[in-house]
């Protein structure tokens, strides 16, 4: 029986991170699940196409292979941006969750990050987070990566983009961010990375207690 956890949160609430300690810790595979969206994303920019075209969209998202996805190509600004546009439009979503739904079958058992896993892609998952921190908190965490890698970067716009980001993912109306009803909250504002860690293991712990 594969095992899933259901990671679900707002952009830059630290799902990312705290998923690939998720799935080293139990030994699990990890799919970051904006990246499907984010390659089909660059798929569109890179061969000139328009972004609000559903059909073109569609055939791009049928094509991502989740075996090359790459954060370090794909975490750009303007692919984000263009993510967040595609990611509205049902006929691309559908194509992804089946690819995300197969991924979520891998043995001994899986990590998926993202929006909607505990509500659409894996609803029975074993253990269901929603991750989540405050806009400021949010845009400062993405603030000090920007500076840390030695770039320059602008706080305001940063949390204008953080806002939006909300706005677009919360206000869609195929699978809009919400947590699951049973996902357990974990509000990481406060909270160190390792603290957000030791958090999520010990829910995890628990629920696994429970199902076994
Ligand atoms: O987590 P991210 O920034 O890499 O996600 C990029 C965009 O993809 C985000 O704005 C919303 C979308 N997304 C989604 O709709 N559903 C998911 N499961 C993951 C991401």
């Amino acid at each position: 029986m594969t095992l899933t956890i259901a990671i679900d949160g707002p952009a830059a609430a630290g799902k990312g991170t705290l998923s690939r300690q998720i799935a080293e810790e139990y030994g699990f595979h990890h799919l970051d699940t904006g990246l499907t969206y984010r390659a089909t994303a660059k798929a569109l920019l890179d061969a000139g196409l328009p972004l609000d075209d559903e059909a073109v969209a569609e055939r791009m998202a049928l094509e991502v292979e989740l075996s090359g996805l790459d954060r370090s190509i794909l975490s750009a600004h303007a692919i984000g941006e263009a993510a967040s546009k595609i990611a509205v439009m049902p006929a691309v979503r559908r194509a992804l969750v089946e690819a995300q739904r197969a991924f979520s079958k891998k043995e001994p058992g899986t990590v998926l990050d993202g929006r909607d896993i505990g509500t659409v892609v894996c609803p029975d998952a074993a253990v269901k987070l929603y991750v989540t921190a405050s806009p400021e908190v949010r845009a400062k965490r993405r603030f000090d990566e920007i500076v840390g890698n030695g770039a320059v970067a602008d706080y305001a716009a940063i949390f204008d983009d953080v806002k939006k980001r909300d706005e677009r993912d919360m206000g869609r109306a195929d699978s809009p961010l919400r947590p699951a009803d049973d996902a357990h909250l974990l509000d990481t504002s406060e909270m160190s990375i390792e603290a957000a860690f030791q958090a999520a293991k010990s829910l995890i712990d628990a629920a696994l207690i429970k199902k076994i």
